[in-house]
């Protein structure tokens, strides 16, 4: 077993790991997460080492992208077992900051975003997420000197606002999106998945089914608004309240427009009882 890992705590650790690194000319990967590690988290860390000679993964529950009604205090936290499965995975380091070594005091910096942050998917349920999210990985970036960083298609706006970050702010980070990793009926992994309870968890495939579903019929020739509106209808007998479930524009998330040729992509936030599940599918 691997017994490499470094666990780090502060900017200055991180960033004499990430020189040393650099100096021998070796290329560093991050992963960003915020832990409760599971299946999905470790296949970006796969990937990473494919991708890397080195492998970074943070992990911190960034306070600025959860807003009022949300879990921020009830999100699972497991260091010591986030570590080991890192450690078994071959992670080199583990940088899992305290709060104040990411906001010290004084901190007054946004990274705001739009277009794909603003094409009123997530972003039209969760006021400020993307500005919290890009803010916190602009940092993670700078902070960890990644040449490359691995993000889930699981959170596919999120992956799409933070490309488009990277690109806009010259950022010398090469981003991949990695494949979204399901439980053998479909469910896509979450650390929310905890909430669910037995029942809701039987329940809980159908929202992937309805998103398969509306995407061959959308292949057969039917029209994505019909599919997606057959999709909702279904998910609603189902038990699921649905917040949206849309075809957009693959690359920008903007709507499908008539003329528009290229690749569709699916996207879907459904609730079962008070757990929010999200997922998305290629057309
Ligand atoms: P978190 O929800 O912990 O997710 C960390 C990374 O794991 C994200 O890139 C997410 O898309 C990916 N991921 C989660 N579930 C997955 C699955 N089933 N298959 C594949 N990838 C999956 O996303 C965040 O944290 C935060 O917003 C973060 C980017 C760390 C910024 O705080």
């Amino acid at each position: 077993m691997e017994t490499g890992l470094q666990l780090v705590r502060t900017r200055a650790a991180l960033s004499a790991l990430a020189k040393g690194w650099h100096d021998l000319g070796r290329t560093i990967a991050l992963v960003p997460t915020m832990g409760a590690l599971h299946e999905g988290h470790l296949a970006l860390v796969h990937l990473a080492r494919e991708r890397a000679a080195h492998v970074v993964v943070s992990i911190f529950v960034n306070p600025t992208q959860f807003g009022p009604g949300e879990d921020l205090q009830s999100y699972p936290r497991d260091l010591q077992g986030d570590v080991d499965k890192l450690r078994a995975a071959g992670v080199d380091a583990v940088y899992a900051p305290p709060v104040e070594e990411i906001y010290p005091a004084g901190f007054a910096t946004t990274v705001h975003v739009e277009g794909p942050a603003t094409a009123g998917l997530e972003d039209a349920f969760r006021p400020g997420h993307f500005d919290g999210v890009a803010t916190v990985v602009a940092k993670l970036f700078a902070q960890s000197a990644c040449d490359i960083a691995v993000f889930g298609q699981k959170d596919y706006q999120q992956l799409q606002v933070i490309r488009r970050m990277s690109a806009d702010l010259d950022l010398p980070v090469h981003v991949i999106g990695a494949p979204t990793i399901r439980e053998t009926d479909g469910l896509a992994m979450s650390s929310r998945n905890a909430y669910l309870s037995p029942q809701e968890r039987k329940t809980a495939p159908a929202l992937h089914r309805a998103l398969q579903a509306a995407a061959s019929a959308i292949r057969a020739g039917r029209s994505p608004q019909r599919a997606c509106a057959e999709a909702i209808k279904g998910l609603k007998m189902t038990g699921f309240a649905t917040d949206y479930l849309q075809a957009r524009q693959a690359a920008s998330l903007a709507p499908l427009t008539a003329d528009y040729q290229g690749p569709i992509r699916l996207l879907a936030a459904a609730r079962l009882g008070r757990t929010r599940l999200i997922d998305n599918i290629a057309v």
